[in-house]
């Protein structure tokens, strides 16, 4: 079926779903050749570096980190919000680095995480029905006629909105501000009173003490890069295929193909039909990339994507994220587990917490329980421990603000809470302080279940 030659617009001879319906093709076309032209936003060789770290993951010797907010939004560009969302991101990542020494690979849903799959095409508001906001690379959260209709010169604010935010990202990360000296700088903000700030400035202290052990060693920033800065990746979902294929180039050191509008994209659990247009795009980008498994995934259904997406068996190139729900993890998980493991295919496995959680409150906002995220984690966990397969990471929807969308937690927030500090333009989001908690959860996980240090090959510590 998948033998049909690959090129960047074979996806438009499948079936696709989760399109928008735009009014004006000749508008569209027009901002498409206008992409064509701009700049790719990565360049393969960076994509080649996060899919040769993956494959460390793929073989059990790293663990992965991939978080931001379900939504990113036109509205919320700024410094500061991008800034606490890597810090947040950082500081989880040390958290995981140092409390269960295991290097870790950070990968933002950042600078392009634009595009959002809706479960209904409409909505309904007081009687009036409307298009469903789809993301504001699409349409607009609005909800009035005007705001729905998808506009293709979005895809244009959102390419720079991403150069914006990834030119900052890599600032951020190479520039001095990830410098591991500067942990207890990482200002924690509002959550400066927590019990989490505290365990965390305990742990700082400690990477501060095996600093000064380095120095002392002759191991500085000066001489060290891995103690100066960080690699971090950008990822999204690969909804919007007209924009991906507009950033979609051949790499001029290697020939193939690389969708350049983040190092990793992903499959959504709503367009991975194997013979649809969002696998078809997929199957042919060079890219590492990943694939939503959520509970209706037939174990024949995942061996068939796994074909399609990674014939070739290439370690790092696959991350199967599961997403089932913590009331099904423990039954749905393992059989899938087993599959993949008997059919001796070499994929990763990341803990999707967060979508299978989704709950409506009484007040009609969707929330997710901090216990529920953190009893799938741990289904996740048990489920990798049944098989003996490698738990890879951990991909969640979180935010650096003091935002209040998700229950439980250390402030034991309640559906009360909620209303004061709502933000999401989409799904709920773990606050800052939520975020951290879940990172010295996960990091006892880790450690309580890895082999011994000694046994871990070296690689690179940040
Ligand atoms: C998401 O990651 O925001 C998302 C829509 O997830 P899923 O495809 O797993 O529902
Ligand atoms: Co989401």
């Amino acid at each position: 079926m998948m033998s049909a030659p690959w090129t960047p617009d074979s996806w438009r001879a499948r079936p696709i779903s989760q399109v928008p319906a735009y009014p004006d093709p000749a508008r569209l076309a027009a901002v498409e050749a206008k992409l064509r032209r701009y700049p790719p936003l990565v360049f393969a060789g960076e994509a080649r570096r996060l899919k040769a770290a993956l494959a460390q993951v793929a073989d059990g010797r790293a663990f992965i980190l991939q978080g931001g907010d379900c939504a990113e939004s036109f509205g919320d560009f700024t410094a500061n919000i991008i800034r606490d969302t890597f810090r947040v991101l950082l500081q989880m990542a040390v958290v995981l680095t140092f409390g269960a020494s295991v290097p870790v690979v950070k990968m933002g849903r950042m600078a392009g995480q634009f595009a959002k799959p809706r479960s209904s095409d409409s909505e309904t508001q007081d009687g009036e029905t409307l298009p469903s906001y789809r993301g504001d690379i699409i349409n607009g959260p609005e909800f009035t006629s005007e705001a729905r209709i998808p506009d293709p010169a979005r895809m244009e604010t959102a390419y720079f909105q991403s150069a914006g935010t990834l030119n900052l990202l890599r600032a951020f990360a190479t520039g001095g501000y990830a410098d591991l000296h500067e942990v207890h700088r990482w200002n924690l903000g509002f959550i400066a009173r927590s019990p989490m700030a505290d365990r965390y400035r305990d742990l700082a202290a400690r990477i501060d003490e095996t600093l000064g052990f380095m120095a002392a060693c002759g191991m500085t920033s000066a001489t060290t890069p891995q103690i100066r800065e960080t690699d971090f990746f950008t990822s999204h979902e690969a909804l919007l295929l007209p924009y991906e294929q507009a950033l979609t180039r051949v790499d001029s050191t290697t020939g193939d193909w690389y969708a350049c509008s983040a190092h990793f994209l992903w499959i959504g659990d709503r367009t991975r039909q194997p013979d649809g247009a969002h696998v078809e795009f997929l199957r042919g980008v060079n890219n590492p990339i990943g694939l939503k498994v959520g509970p209706s995934t037939s174990a024949d259904d995942l061996l068939r994507l796994i074909d399609a997406l990674n014939p070739q068996d290439e370690p790092g190139r696959l991350t199967l994220i599961s997403r089932m729900g913590a009331d099904k993890v423990g039954r749905l998980l393992p059989p899938l587990l087993r599959a993949v493991r008997r059919e001796g295919r070499r994929v990763l496995w990341l803990c999707d917490p967060m979508h299978g959680n989704t709950i409506s409150t009484a007040a009609r906002l969707k929330t997710r329980s901090f216990d529920a995220i953190l009893a799938e984690v741990r289904g996740f966990f048990d489920a990798h421990a049944e098989e003996g397969t490698w738990a890879g990471g951990v991909h969640v929807e979180m935010t650096g603000r003091d935002v209040t969308e998700c229950v439980g937690g250390a402030h034991r927030l309640t559906e009360a809470d909620l209303a004061r500090s709502y933000e999401t333009f989409c799904d709920p989001r773990l606050n800052a302080e939520q975020s951290l908690e879940l990172a010295f959860l996960v990091a006892e996980e880790l450690k309580a279940r890895r082999q011994p240090a000694h046994e871990m090959p070296a690689v690179a510590a940040q």
